[in-house]
């Protein structure tokens, strides 16, 4: 860095920091929502968001308007009232975490570049194990070879573990490529559509993967699992894996992994866990034995950035036989993984599909070791409080508010009834006048739209049984209940503002 712009960096600094240790609050809007077109112009205020050709170097306060304006016209995920996705609220300490591995600039590939983050990677990846039952409490917490990976975001995860499986059922793929065999991969039509485009990407094509019927509230149904076994094997397919996901994305459903664990071990099939949403439960005491079962899994992939408050991304991919790693993602670069260099055995490089990789263990190793395991469970467990309270206050709403499923996880998911059409009962949506479903189904987009232009929350929606509903996603330690009680008013006074007009 030329010391002429070390003023730059420091005000750079200076404005990040404020936003982490002040952060937006309940008095500030979610989101000062701009156009495409209004955003254009009102960098035109500063530096222009194009790059222009012979663009010049700008001036520091130009950056610094810059900056101000990145700042105000972001979505500020870590305000209370951003439950849109399965993220938000992200650790403070995670972040500057972050800062601090941006700062150190490395990458993850060999020991000797990364000779500390080897290090914590292996004690993450064994603590995650243990937490998952894929080692013994009484294993080395600091193994020579770690059970797992860190890998960019989830969908990268799946698509690694179903390589792994892949391997496990033709151990010359790697050099020999696809023997032929039609491979057919099992997941519930709630689960995530990572397991269609890592069959995309593995040359299986999106129809190998079977999506099996899920219950009412988003779990895969058990019986439908194995007649779709049959059917594939009947169509001259060959099973090679089941996707169980622990905690979907729309409704924070579980499958049954114990049940999934039985049909695979007896049918002779991988496991693979989609544990990035609800994997987190396995923190909280209370709330583990959502993920019974997980211990029988080949393969469970992990998203440290949901649930857990990493920065994007953070993802843990974690294997039941750590050696297929290798087997089945090294490529031996002599100028990179060489035999004989000093602790060249760590590299973690050649035990994966990636060369260059970001260090997303320091956020989680510094935020882990500063809150505690007990730091942890709480938020967690404030995560679910939260999503009660959300549930108990639809059951107190005189029917404006009315539930589509019945998880009781982090994730609520209902519709805004219009007065004129209360009382309302949605359990079986089949039956629900198509007028009354047009309607419905018209009003949340709308309802949101009012609420982002406003900045009063920013909450998700999606079809569940056919109908645009609410998705309410508990999971910030912003949130409070105050904060949910405004998201329902704030969704109440839009709703009614729209239908009185
Ligand atoms: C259940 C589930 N699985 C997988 C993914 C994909 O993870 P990523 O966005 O890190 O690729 C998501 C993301 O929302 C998810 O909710």
């Amino acid at each position: 860095m030329t010391p002429d712009r070390a003023h730059l960096v420091e005000a750079i600094v200076e404005r990040a920091t404020r936003y982490v240790t002040e952060p937006p609050d309940g008095a500030d809007p979610v989101i000062s929502l701009a156009s495409p077109a209004e955003l254009v112009e009102i960098f035109e205020g500063s530096v222009g968001l194009a790059l222009t050709d012979s663009a010049p170097a700008a001036t520091d306060p130009e950056i610094l308007a810059a900056v101000d304006q990145v700042v105000e016209y972001s979505m500020h995920t870590s305000h209370p009232r951003f439950v849109n996705q399965n993220f938000a609220g992200p650790d403070p300490i995670a972040v500057v975490g972050d800062w601090l591995g941006a700062a150190l600039n490395t990458t993850g590939a060999t020991f000797e570049v990364a000779p500390v983050f080897t290090m914590m990677e292996t004690a993450v990846l064994a603590k995650l194990g243990r937490l998952a039952g894929f080692l013994e409490d009484a294993d080395d917490p600091l193994p020579a070879l770690p059970p797992g990976l860190f890998c960019a975001g989830g969908s990268m995860g799946t698509l690694f573990a179903l390589q792994l499986a892949r391997h496990r059922h033709q151990p010359d793929v790697t050099s020999a490529g696809a023997n032929g065999d039609r491979l057919a991969v099992f997941v519930s039509e709630a689960g995530h559509y990572a397991a269609g485009k890592s069959a995309a990407l593995m040359g299986l094509g999106t129809d190998a993967v079977v999506k099996v019927s899920s219950d009412h509230d988003g779990a895969m149904i058990l019986s439908e699992l194995e007649r779709a076994i049959d059917r594939a094997e009947t169509a001259g397919m060959v099973p090679l894996a089941v996707i169980g996901t622990a905690g979907t994305t729309v409704t924070a459903a579980f499958d049954d992994l114990e049940a999934l664990a039985g049909v695979c071990e007896r049918r002779e099939l991988w496991l693979h866990v989609d544990g990035c949403y609800g994997g987190s439960a396995l923190f909280s005491a209370s709330q583990a034995w959502r993920l019974r079962g997980v211990e029988r899994a080949d393969s469970l992939v992990w998203n440290l950035h949901k649930m857990m408050g990493m920065t994007q991304q953070c993802t843990a991919l974690l294997v039941r036989e750590p050696d297929r790693l290798a087997a089945c993602f090294s490529a031996g670069a002599d100028y990179l993984f060489q035999s004989d260099k000093l602790h060249g055995e760590y590299d973690a490089g050649d035990r994966t599909f990636q060369c260059a990789r970001r260090i997303d263990v320091l956020k989680l190793w510094l935020t882990w070791k500063a809150r505690g395991d007990a730091g942890f469970a709480a938020r967690i467990e404030h995560a679910v409080a939260m999503a009660e309270h959300t549930r108990r206050r639809l059951a107190g709403s005189g029917g404006a508010f009315v539930p589509m499923v019945s998880g009781d996880f982090t994730n609520v998911v209902f519709a805004w009834v219009p007065p004129h059409l209360r009382p309302l009962t949605l359990d079986a949506p089949d039956e629900i006048p198509n007028h009354v479903r047009r309607e419905l189904h018209q009003l949340a987009p709308r309802i949101k739209a009012r609420m982002q232009a406003d900045g009063s929350g920013m909450i998700g929606y999606q079809p569940v049984h056919g109908l645009n509903t609410f998705r309410m996603i508990c999971m910030s330690p912003m949130l409070q209940a105050a904060d949910v009680d405004a998201i329902l008013a704030a969704i109440d006074a839009a709703g009614s503002d729209l239908v009185g007009a």
